[in-house]
């Protein structure tokens, strides 16, 4: 079976951002690799005896939970086949809910009490995936490297049900539209021309696109059941921030993965769906982005960080040890927004892709520390910057697991401070208010602190004393009313589990 992340056609085929993407989420073979001339940094990887996990690769998503009635569709009295294109979404009578109407609700429940609403029925389940924090490694993971993220217990639901007829309808809390299409019309819609906007709301193109992406990645063996042929209703409420850069996308993208994958029977494990859900973001979004946030959301663990080699997508649990040390992980969101399908980040991107290029490498993974004079030599300077941030990051991700292990989470301090640094100066990709929100928190005692996600705005975290997480908080606060910024979102977050099945 296909994983979805293969182009399946001539015009995906030559499409370079589809070729480029396909290179990029195919694992390679360890074993191949093993015996080919190992750079340093592979060597340094293997040293830490990661590789390769079985421990992680999950079960399908939502395996674990109680099988409800899966083919109890009943007739839908709003639900006629719709064969219009769906950019012409229609408007729902819902009304956006972005807050819980009580502490009791979660993002599950309101998923689920939304569904009623809108559809008049009981959901066959619920399925719900988390946002993540990147505790260090960032901008690694489309360069082949390593990152360290973990789940949050912020979460994205999706209730969810067969339909009679072949239309998925696709409501949520943050948005006033349900957008419908049907399940011929997704090869149309998408992927999405480069540069140009998807044919439907931005929110909806990643559940339709993870849906396009899981069909397209199926499909080639043949229709998995019967259940593959018929639409669904699906809803979605979410308490993960919008735009905070702690992977509002990849949570959404699970929820829908984790509803479809059951719903359609297609039986996919938590890293085909992880791949899945990047290809959505890829080609249907249209976010050059990698496969770290997918990945932590789907595979995430209580009290765990989940440390991922982006080139065989081997993926490890490591213990942050954060209470046992002590500590708390505080997140400063600056409520500054940024968006990846646009400018920066993609720029970022290119520039990763040219330095490699003009050091003959295949990607920056392959390029060590040692590399770095050989590359100044070679190099212009802005890309040489970029690249240094890269090959210097991924060696602190790996001197961050050794540090946790061998000393534990206080020991990973300076650690954080320098990938804050290289960010700023080297890959310049921080805001003023993410320098001021590391620069308060240090200042007021935190442990470490460094801006986290792709930068350009969203959130910073800081590793902080329990103790003294009042006083970081005021610290921070006081900083940014100084400096004249919108007073930050500031809150603490622990590892949690990743996707599942809900109810
Ligand atoms: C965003 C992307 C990820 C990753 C980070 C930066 O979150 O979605 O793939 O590139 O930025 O580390």
């Amino acid at each position: 079976m296909s994983d979805g992340s293969e182009p399946r056609d001539a015009t995906a085929a030559a499409d370079p951002r589809a070729a480029r993407v396909s290179d990029d989420s195919e694992p390679r073979d360890s074993a191949v690799a093993a015996e080919a001339n190992i750079p340093g940094i592979d060597r340094a990887r293997d040293d830490l005896g990661l590789r390769p996990s079985t421990t992680t690769n999950g079960p399908p998503a939502g395996a674990s939970a109680t099988d409800t009635d899966r083919t109890s569709g009943v007739a839908i009295g709003s639900a006629e086949p719709e064969t219009r294109r769906s950019r012409r979404s229609r408007s729902a009578s819902l009304t956006p809910n972005p807050t819980h109407e009580d502490d009791t609700m979660t993002a599950s429940t309101e998923a689920a009490d939304l569904f009623r609403r809108a559809t008049g029925r009981e959901p066959a389940g619920v399925w719900s995936a988390p946002g993540r924090v990147n505790l260090i490694g960032e901008h690694t993971d489309y360069n082949d490297g390593f990152v360290l993220p973990f789940a949050i217990s912020q979460r994205t639901a999706a209730a969810a049900a067969l339909r009679d007829d072949r239309v998925i309808r696709v409501t949520s809390t943050f948005s006033d539209e349900a957008v419908e299409a049907s399940i011929d019309e997704l090869e149309s819609l998408f992927p999405t021309p480069e540069g140009t906007t998807p044919a439907v709301a931005e929110w909806a193109a990643y559940p339709l696109g993870v849906a396009w992406a899981l069909r397209q990645a199926v499909a080639a063996d043949g229709a998995p059941s019967e259940a593959f042929e018929r639409g669904l209703d699906i809803v979605f409420a979410s308490d993960v921030p919008v735009g905070a850069g702690l992977s509002s996308s990849a949570a959404l993208e699970g929820a829908a993965a984790g509803a479809l994958n059951d719903l359609w029977s297609t039986g996919l494990d938590a890293k085909q769906l992880a791949r899945i859900g990047r290809r959505a973001e890829n080609e249907a979004v249209g976010a050059p982005t990698g496969v770290m946030d997918q990945m932590a959301s789907m595979l995430g663990a209580d009290d765990n960080a989940l440390f991922i080699d982006c080139r065989t997508l081997d993926a490890n649990l490591v213990p942050l040890g954060a209470a046992e040390a002590g500590l708390e992980v505080l997140v400063i969101d600056t409520l500054v927004k940024h968006a990846h399908s646009t400018g920066g980040y993609r720029d970022r991107r290119d520039a990763c892709e040219r330095g490699a290029a003009a050091l003959g490498a295949e990607a920056l993974r392959d390029v060590a520390v040692d590399d770095l004079a050989r590359a100044a030599e070679l190099l212009d300077d802005v890309t040489f910057r970029r690249v240094r941030h890269i090959v210097t990051e991924n060696q602190r991700v790996l001197d961050t697991v050794r540090t946790l292990r061998e000393h534990g989470a206080r020991a990973i301090g300076e650690l954080l401070l320098s990938s804050h640094a290289s960010m700023r100066d080297d890959f310049e990709i921080s805001v003023p208010e993410l320098d001021t929100a590391v620069e308060a928190a240090m200042a007021a005692g935190a442990v470490g602190a460094r801006m986290t996600g792709g930068g350009f705005g969203g959130a910073a975290i800081a590793l902080v004393d329990a103790a003294a997480i009042a006083r970081v908080t005021t610290a921070v606060e006081r900083a940014f009313a100084e400096a004249g910024f919108t007073a930050p979102r500031i809150f603490t977050v622990a590892p949690a589990a990743g996707a599942h099945r809900d109810a």
